[in-house]
């Protein structure tokens, strides 16, 4: 089969058998099915489906449930880690807020991330019980599923279920008997990156054109439609039901001694390995285990590198794998956990050719507003292209790094281009040798067959 609706079938599924899989220890994926089928309505209601709903709004406060959030302090799944109860608490700042909206960030454009396709194909429920919970913290009146357009699948999956729960109650007015109205719908995107940037996707939701806004103000305080507006991944929404049901203590020992940070974390690792899918781990799971759940590089290749997170991540290499992979650790080494789905390369790839494969994608996807980024990223592909051809120049290397670092934390509007540089600069710092062999010039000789301005 091929065209939009294409999907290997080993991604998006979990690899972990139901027996591995229990409520205590697998908050995320406990029900899922061993065949990747639907978990429906049904199926959902006789474990343990909506019982947060039914308990939370009938006998706690909104202030009550952003507390116990904050104490679990669940780190963002959508790759900055932000604490979601911190976060909900902006909302209730002034006191006295308007009824605002809640967005579930599903856009998931992050090259080499796929699990929150799973949660929305297989169990959907979770995720409207996650976002109920949430908008009655947040006293939010309506809520939107921003959906990446190509998840057809998804779509489909998530619309049949909201009925079902609207039929159910669980949806609309006074629902459970609370008093608490709220619905929600799916709004699929148009298919761009950085539309899932929390405040380029309101704008999106608006109608204009997908470009960040500043901050102050944040979205809790004004967001769509100048209302408090709270925006938070899919993964992290279906972590609520389960934090309320069972507490902070829970959830913070499900990682263990590894970490501090607390929790599960759906990991998952795609490219050359035996078994690419994803796999439910207490936070703080290392590279290596995660490694070895895929079944280990593929034909005996040996590993070179690899992104614990998506291609917005920087580098790390094999000497890395012990590290845990959680809000901390892997920013010692100029690196972050990103979402939690590790790509790896091998020897025989070429590191170049990556970076510039890479680099064509942030420069197609960014959306213009600041120089570095809209400039400069066009301008590293230009030079990466060069390299590649064994026609880049003297100084090109120091040019690369340069154009990196202006495209660092806090020098643009909004997190893409740093995340766009992070790859650059772990690359040229851990592999400079393979940039260098692709120099061959020195510094201002012509290219025998220059690059066309605007080519990329
Ligand atoms: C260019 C760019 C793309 C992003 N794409 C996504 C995405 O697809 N899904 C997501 O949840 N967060 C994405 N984020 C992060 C969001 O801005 C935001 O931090 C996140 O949705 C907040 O949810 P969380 O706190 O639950 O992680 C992206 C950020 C940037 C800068
Ligand atoms: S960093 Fe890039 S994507 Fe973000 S606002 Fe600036 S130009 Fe747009």
């Amino acid at each position: 089969m091929t065209g939009r609706n294409h999907r290997p079938v080993y991604y998006s599924r979990i690899l972990q058998s139901a027996n591995e899989r229990r409520a205590e220890t697998h908050p995320l994926t406990w029900r899922l099915n061993d065949d990747g089928s639907l978990v429906g309505l049904q199926d959902y209601l006789a474990k343990e489906g909506y019982r947060a709903v039914k308990t939370v709004l009938n006998e706690w406060s909104g202030q009550d449930v952003i507390a116990a959030m904050k104490e679990a302090n669940v780190g963002g799944r959508g790759g900055a880690g932000f604490s979601a109860g911190l976060k909900w608490s902006l909302t209730l700042q002034g006191g006295d807020m308007p009824r605002g909206y809640l967005v579930c960030n599903a856009d998931e454009m992050e090259p080499g991330t796929f699990k929150d396709r799973l949660l929305m194909e297989q169990q959907p429920h979770l995720l409207i019980e996650g976002m109920i919970l949430a908008a009655y913290a947040n006293n939010s009146k309506f809520g939107y599923i921003f959906l990446r357009g190509e998840y057809v699948e998804s779509a489909r999956v998530l619309d049949q279920a909201l009925r079902q729960a609207r039929e159910a109650g669980w949806l609309g007015d006074n629902i459970a008997g609370s008093g608490f109205d709220f619905d929600m719908v799916v709004h699929t995107g148009a298919g761009r990156y950085i539309c899932g940037e929390e405040t380029a996707l309101i704008n999106s939701l608006e109608g204009k054109r997908a470009n960040p806004r500043a901050k102050p103000p944040f979205p809790g305080q004004s967001g769509a439609w100048g209302k408090p507006t709270v925006v938070n991944n899919v993964e992290t929404l279906c972590n609520t039901p389960a934090i309320l049901l069972y507490g902070s203590d829970w959830y913070q020992q499900l990682s263990g001694d590894r970490t501090d940070d607390g929790g599960s974390k759906l990991y998952g690792a795609s490219g050359l390995v035996n078994r690419p899918g994803l796999w439910e781990l207490p936070m703080g799971t290392t590279g290596e285990e995660i490694l070895e759940l895929a079944g280990g590089i593929r034909n005996n290749r040996t590993l070179k590198a690899w992104l614990p997170g998506g291609a917005s991540t920087g580098f790390l290499l094999p000497q890395h794998l012990t590290i845990p992979l959680d809000f901390k650790n892997p920013g010692s080494e100029g690196s972050r956990l990103g979402t939690g789905l590790l790509t790896v390369v091998t020897e025989d790839q070429s590191m170049v050719s990556l970076m510039r494969n890479l680099e064509q994608f942030f420069a197609r996807e960014s959306c213009g507003w600041c120089t570095p980024c809209r400039d400069g990223l066009p301008w590293t592909v230009k030079l990466l292209q060069a390299i590649e051809n064994g026609e880049g120049e003297e100084g090109d290397i120091e040019m690369l790094e340069k154009l990196a670092a202006d495209c660092g934390p806090s020098l643009t509007f909004c997190a893409h281009a740093p995340g766009a540089a992070m790859p650059l600069e772990t690359a040229l710092r851990h592999f400079r040798a393979e940039f260098e062999q692709g120099i061959s010039r020195p510094r201002g000789v012509a290219h025998a067959d220059p690059i066309p301005v605007g080519s990329v």
